[in-house]
């Protein structure tokens, strides 16, 4: 009832009564009244006037599972949503719970964690208050070598959500990383467990960096926030519900077509370094070539400088400009 009634107080511009309220969710109005206490504390201003009712003045930048929920219009991405305030990290319980067999679409969403995970086995800073640590539990009909495409959906998703909800163009740095003028602002990490010939579970996990103000010294050169781009503070459940969102309508078009070919021209049009040299980073081996966009699979396609095609796979291989990051 809470989400609901929050929902209900943010959809009216007005006064909501109590007593429509009342009839509505067929409780008492002291039940009414103790939801009202309950957001109150949790840091909403909400307005009572006697013969008018309840009117919503402001929300505060929480992510709890009322406040997404309040602003989610997805079909089935976070109908489910599990809140921390405090985890290790929200891929590791989104992988717990998938074992326990939650439901496809599950949410999980930290303010803190103690042990967020970035890939190639580093750790993902995430202190409390001003970022986004979420990670989306899926169970995917497709065949486990389709399963690391769902990355660079989401990597799609989080670019136009960070549009849609904040008003700043961002850039994709194949496969993943999301950047604002040449530094990091989003990473994400896919985890799975699959079959021989189907996928039992991918987790995808999602660090937004949204109102920092400042970053440790290790990263304070790759590493920015959509707050030091625009000297503005945005709220995190906004920005969760707008990748939510667009993350859905991604993934029903790579269902349809099995591959990434109906999101291809959007990816492309977003890919930091489409057009620029890159430097490959294989292991052992590293060479200079033109990046070309990706291909229906997802692989990076580049030239190289005797003019031959090639299709770089994600996994352990790393893009880079070549002067640095980006
Ligand atoms: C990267 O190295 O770029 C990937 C970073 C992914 C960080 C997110 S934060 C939410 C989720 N939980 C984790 O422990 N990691 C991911």
């Amino acid at each position: 009832m809470k989400n609901e009634i929050l929902r209900l107080l943010k959809e009216r511009d007005t006064y909501i009564s109590g007593q429509q309220l009342c009839n509505y969710f067929k409780v008492s109005r002291t039940s009414v009244w103790k939801v009202m206490e309950q957001l109150k504390k949790e840091g909403y201003q909400i307005e009572a006037v006697r013969n008018r009712g309840y009117h919503l003045l402001s929300s505060p930048d929480v992510i709890s599972e009322a406040e997404i929920s309040s602003m989610l219009k997805t079909q089935w991405a976070g109908k489910r949503i599990v809140y921390f305030d405090e985890t290790d990290s929200t891929n590791n319980q989104a992988k717990v719970f998938g074992e326990k067999g939650d439901v496809h679409g599950t949410l999980f969403v930290a303010d803190k964690q103690t042990a967020g995970k970035g890939r190639r086995g580093r750790g993902w800073d995430s202190p409390p208050g001003e970022s986004i640590y979420m990670t989306l539990l899926l169970r995917p009909e497709i065949s486990p070598e389709r399963a690391p495409m769902l990355t660079l959906v989401m990597g799609l998703s989080v670019a136009e959500a960070i549009r849609e909800a904040a008003g700043i163009e961002t850039k994709i740095k194949w496969p993943n990383d999301i950047v604002v003028d040449k530094k990091k602002v989003c990473g994400i990490l896919t985890e799975m467990t699959t079959e021989m010939m189907y996928v039992n579970y991918v987790v995808i996990g999602v660090g937004i960096n949204v109102n920092q103000q400042g970053f440790p010294d290790e990263i304070a050169k790759m590493a920015t926030s959509l707050y030091k781009k625009t000297g503005k503070v945005y709220r995190r459940s906004e920005l969760i519900a707008a990748v939510l969102e667009r993350f859905e309508k991604n993934y029903d078009t790579f269902l349809r077509t099995g591959d990434l070919s109906g999101i291809q021209e959007a990816y492309d049009a977003a890919l930091v370094n489409c057009g620029q040299e890159v430097k490959v980073l294989e292991p052992g081996h590293e060479y200079e070539a033109v990046a070309e966009g990706i291909n229906e699979n997802g692989e990076l396609m580049v030239r190289l400088p005797d003019g031959r095609k090639k299709q770089v796979f994600a996994g352990e291989v790393s893009v880079r400009g070549i002067y640095g990051y980006v």
